[in-house]
């Protein structure tokens, strides 16, 4: 959370690092600041509210300057507002400091630097940094920046510059991302590749330790005792265009619309003369032959696809597997071994708790892949192999096409799995040329929600009338068995997410055990009932909700005559396709009626309440 930029070479800093910014705000979005250094001087600029606030601010007033770092928000320690907002400056305005990530001793070092007179501003973690580098500080900015981190324990990454020392930026992390962007005289730090992206595709990972010490001409990388170190550039292969709307209202549809496209990539990428190849995966065929159980770790969406992941493997590939949320394995003391794959799933590659769970997993000695969106993340580098979704960069809040590419590759890997450790598949000779399909089904479906009067964006402009005639009394259950269960939650976890209206995602055999305790005319409750071996169990749920007066929105496949015709409120269609298939098709409706939900209450669609897009605190 929080997106951090530095630059420095011959352009308009603030121009440079607003821009930057504005690729960064899917990282947080309740305030954000820039400090700009001039002629020995430091300018700090900071505005509570989204990006915009603060760039009409500088529009009326501008900071000229060639030199500068600039934050964007999503607080920890301190409300959002203009004073909580960074930069974060020393009680002599000579340093300025942004701040990824958490300072878990904040408050002892606040104790002992108010004690040595150092007068404190805001409230945040994030202050203590200026004062302890201010406190360090003897002439040379890198110098105080590594003596003053020693004393700082929890995640970081900083830019930081100095006031009589200008053209400078320093930059550092631990446990919070951080890359370099190398230019033609001049030079970038940031949280995250798209804010450089603008301006060069050569970029340098800095691993935790590492101090970056920038000019407009010279990059200065030093290791965690202090050494300078060499480091090789990466260059970076997509476009900046892949991070623009394209004419879509927001992000999240626009990546919604994407999905069929990413599947085809996939696919093509990875199914090689029928057969799978992972060409990153570096993990040996032996070693996967030898493996006794996966456990699979991820948060949120990445979590649910997961999810979908353990009824594939145990299926086709006979290995048996185990979920788990990374905030909760990272905690217990997991039974991983040797013999275990821990398969680790997350979008952004950065979340606290998944990359906590991959080292607390290595730490046991289990063998650790990643399937990951974002090249060269942390998870990606930490991890022994990767699996890259290569789903190109998701900006919405809102995961959706991270969420289908990770389930297109579990599909993969399930088929990869089994044909290694040699496991008759029962359906294997069609397996791979029916998962081909998937993104002309998907793409089909999508055609018809192209309009904005689309069926979905009806069903949802009643419900808003519902909700509203209901005293905002409604709320949704969503409901799903065997491989469309992790859908159920995913389905709910969509809605609530940006719409703000409470949901539930239930395995529907759960219902007697207690949610059916919530059925009166009051919940709107999606009933995932494609054609799968327990369609008729959930024809029983469905049933059983309407008697109680329950309103349902039933997901069925293309066809359905028995839904159709016992008078459903509403009905979705997905194209038909096998059922271990289905979880794809399925996802993609309820991804838009989550869209169009909060579409209709007008909420920021992108940028959720409370959110951010990669979540690399705890
Ligand atoms: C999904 O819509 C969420 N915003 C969130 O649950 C997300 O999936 C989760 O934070 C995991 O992120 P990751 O995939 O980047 O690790």
């Amino acid at each position: 959370m929080c997106g951090i930029i530095g630059y420095t070479g011959k352009k308009n800093a603030e121009e440079v690092l607003l821009k930057g910014l504005s690729r960064l705000e899917y990282r947080g979005y309740d305030s954000a600041g820039v400090a700009v250094l001039k002629a020995g001087e430091l300018h700090v600029r900071k505005k509570q509210g989204k990006l915009s606030v603060l760039a009409e601010d500088l529009k009326r007033a501008p900071l000229a300057g060639n030199t500068g770092i600039g934050h964007t928000r999503w607080a920890t320690h301190g409300v959002p507002n203009d004073i909580n907002a960074h930069p974060h400056v020393d009680h002599k305005r000579h340093i300025a400091v942004v701040h990824n990530g958490i300072i878990e001793n904040y408050q002892q070092l606040k104790e002992k630097l108010q004690k040595a007179g150092y007068a404190f501003s805001s409230d945040t973690d994030s202050e203590v940094i200026a004062h302890l580098i201010s406190e360090q500080y003897k002439g040379d900015l890198r110098a105080a920046v590594r003596t003053a981190l020693k004393q700082v324990k929890g995640s970081f990454a900083i830019a930081v510059v100095h006031r009589g020392e200008p053209g400078r930026v320093i930059g550092a992390r631990k446990d919070s991302p951080l890359i370099v962007g190398l230019g033609e005289e001049e030079n970038f730090i940031a949280s995250d590749i798209p804010a450089v992206l603008e301006y060069t595709r050569k970029v340098i990972y800095l691993e935790n330790g590492e101090i970056v010490d920038l000019s407009g001409d010279t990059c200065v990388i030093c290791g965690p005792k202090g050494k300078k170190i060499r480091k090789r550039p990466v260059e970076i292969k997509w476009d900046i265009s892949q991070a623009e709307k394209k004419g879509y209202r927001h992000f999240m549809l626009k990546e919604i619309f994407e999905q069929p496209e990413v599947l085809r990539n996939i696919f093509k990428e990875r199914i090689k003369g029928g057969r799978v190849e992972f060409e990153e995966l570096a993990i040996r065929d032996t070693q996967i032959r030898k493996i006794k159980r996966i456990a699979i770790v991820a948060c949120g969406t990445a979590y649910h696809a997961g999810l979908t992941g353990k009824y594939m493997i145990e299926k086709y590939a006979k290995v048996p597997v185990w979920v788990d949320n990374s905030s909760e394995f990272r905690y217990r003391e997991p039974l991983v071994g040797r013999d275990t794959l821990v398969i680790v799933i997350s979008q952004s590659g950065e979340t606290a708790d998944t990359l906590a769970a991959l080292r607390e997993a290595k730490d046991r000695g289990a063998r650790v892949l990643a399937i990951c969106n974002v090249l060269g993340s942390s998870i990606a580098r930490e991890s022994d192999g990767v699996i890259y979704t290569h789903a190109g960069p998701e900006i919405a809040v809102a995961s959706t096409k991270a969420y289908t590419a990770q389930l297109a590759i579990l599909y993969l890997f399930t088929y990869y799995l089994a044909s290694v450790r040699k496991v008759a598949m029962t359906d294997g000779r069609s397996f791979l040329r029916r998962l081909k399909r998937l993104p002309s089904l998907a793409e089909r479906m999508l055609a018809q929600y192209h309009s904005r009067k689309n069926i979905l964006a009806r069903y949802a402009a009643e419900f808003h009338e519902y909700y509203l005639a209901r005293n905002n009394k409604s709320c949704f259950l969503y409901l799903g068995r065997n491989i469309n269960y992790p859908n159920a939650l995913e389905g709910a976890l969509k809605l609530k997410e940006i719409s703000y209206i409470s949901a539930e995602g239930y395995p529907a055999g759960e219902m007697k055990h207690g949610p059916i305790a919530l059925i009166d005319e009051n919940p709107w409750v999606v009933c995932i009932a494609v054609q799968a071996d327990t369609y008729e169990k959930m024809l029983s749920n469905i049933q059983e909700i309407k008697a109680r007066g329950g309103i349902v929105i039933a997901v069925v496949s293309a066809g359905d005559k028995t839904l159709r015709d016992s008078k459903m409120n509403y009905l979705i269609e997905v194209p038909r396709a096998p059922e271990a298939f289905s979880p794809v098709l399925v996802a993609i409706p309820l991804q838009l009626l989550a869209y169009h939900v909060a579409a209709e209450f007008g909420y920021d669609i992108d940028q959720p309440r409370n959110l951010a897009k990669s979540v690399t605190v705890e």
